[in-house]
C-alpha cells in the first residue's frame, strides 16, 4: 500500500486488508516522499482506524524502495501522482505490471483517487476508511480466490 507520506492513506490501508486476510499474506505499506520516514500515522488516521477497532499503532513511516518491486506481488497506490512515482522506480514489465491505483478494485478502468486528507479535517479521514474498505474487500476477496 502506497501514498505519499505513509503517515495518513497507506497505514489505513495496511490496517484494513490486514484484517481482512489470512495473516499468511504479508501486508506492508511505504510513501514515495520520505518526508515522514520513522514517524507513526498521523493522529487522525489512529483515531478512524481505532473508532473502527483497527490498531495502526505499530506502524511506522518508511520510503518505497526499488527492492519492493522484489518483495511484493502486487503494489496499490492511492492517487495518480503515487502511480507515477512508483512505476518511474520499475525497471521491467513485469514490475510495471505489479502497480495498481487501488480505487480501481472497485471501480475499474476509472482511475479514481483516494484524496490526501492531510490538510483537511477529521471528515476527509471518514472517507478515505470508507473509500479504503470498500477497496479491500474486493482485494481480499481476489486474493482469497
Ligand atoms: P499520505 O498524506 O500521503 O496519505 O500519508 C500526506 C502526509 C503528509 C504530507 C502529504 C500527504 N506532507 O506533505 O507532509
Amino acid at each position: 500500500m502506497v501514498c505519499l507520506g505513509n503517515i495518513c492513506r497507506s497505514p489505513l490501508a495496511e490496517g484494513i486488508l490486514k484484517t481482512k486476510v489470512n495473516s499468511a499474506v504479508v501486508v506492508d505499506s511505504a510513501g514515495t516522499s520520505g518526508l515522514h520516514s520513522g514517524e507513526l500515522p498521523d493522529i487522525r488516521s489512529i483515531e478512524i482506524a481505532k473508532k473502527n477497532h483497527i490498531d495502526i499503532t505499530n506502524q511506522r513511516s518508511r520510503k518505497f524502495t526499488p527492492n519492493d518491486f522484489e518483495d511484493f506481488d502486487l503494489i496499490y497506490v492511492m492517487d495518480k501522482s503515487n502511480y507515477e512515482n512508483v512505476t518511474k522506480l520499475s525497471t521491467n514489465k513485469e514490475e510495471l505490471s505489479k502497480v495498481k491505483i487501488i480505487l480501481n478494485e472497485c471501480c475499474p478502468d476509472e482511475n479514481l483517487e483516494v484524496p490526501d486528507p492531510y490538510y483537511g479535517g477529521e471528515q476527509g479521514f471518514t472517507t478515505v476508511f470508507n473509500m479504503l474498505d470498500d477497496a479491500c474487500e474486493v482485494i481480499a476477496s481476489k486474493i482469497k480466490t
